[in-house]
């Protein structure tokens, strides 16, 4: 087997010329991807619950897997559970989350199998085989749980709203400061808001091509 390394040199901006048309129109694909940018800088202004609440209208729609939709949402928003929150980011993320109007830990719930009698009837005899299964429950969870952060970040857009994601932080410590009653396991955080006037971006980073990730056999 060989393993094929993209020729980094050939990556641009460009459309694929070989792609069929959307089914949804360019604004939309602006809005959700192609302009879509992470956010490092926000405003002042405060995110209303009602947008995150739009947002997660359609991430919950979006496919888990048994149905089990283990993404739970911690919403910090307050000066000392936003300070509780930064003790555990890395040091380049710190100031970004007491600075954010709002921050969102993104988790999972391991004890998702209490509601598979609602959520998956047809499934609900694995309830039982789960409630022993700590690891498979962990496993199912942070899997279906991630998959969801990925619906959340463009819910989020959605809505309007702008969002810059940050997975260096102290994992064991967010999970020991916030979620010791529940049991709920951080994936990811997410500083949320509108951009700021200046500096809220990075230089944009180019992308692999369909070209370069995608082979067919
Ligand atoms: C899972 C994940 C973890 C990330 N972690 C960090 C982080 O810890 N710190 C940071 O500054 N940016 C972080 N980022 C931001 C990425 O670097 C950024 O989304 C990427 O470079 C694309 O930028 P663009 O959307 O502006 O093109 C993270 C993004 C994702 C999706």
């Amino acid at each position: 087997m060989t393993t094929e390394t993209p020729d980094l040199s050939e990556l641009d901006f460009a459309t694929d010329l070989d792609a069929a048309p959307l089914a949804i129109g360019d604004d939309v694909a602006d809005l959700l991807f192609r302009e879509a940018r992470t956010v490092n800088a926000f405003a002042d202004d405060e995110v209303p619950d009602g947008a995150v609440r739009a947002a997660y209208d359609l991430v919950r729609w979006g496919p888990t897997a048994m149905n089990a939709v283990p993404l739970r949402l911690l919403l910090v928003r307050t000066p000392e559970a936003r300070a509780r929150l930064a003790a555990h980011m890395n040091e380049g993320n710190r100031d970004r989350v007491l600075a954010a109007p709002l921050t969102i830990v993104a988790a999972a719930d391991t004890d998702f199998h209490r509601h598979l009698g609602t959520l998956a009837p047809h499934a609900v005899r694995l309830a039982e085989r789960f409630a022993g299964d700590t690891g498979s429950r962990t496993g199912l969870a942070r899997q279906s749980g991630l998959i969801q952060v990925g619906y959340l970040i463009t819910g989020l857009r959605a809505a309007g709203l702008h969002v810059g994601p940050m997975g260096g932080y102290d994992a064991a410590g967010i999970d020991t400061e916030f979620f010791t009653e529940n049991g709920w396991q951080s994936l990811l955080v997410l500083n949320v808001g509108q951009p700021a006037v200046a500096d809220a971006t990075r230089p944009r980073g180019l992308r692999l091509t369909y070209t370069d990730v995608a082979r067919t056999v």
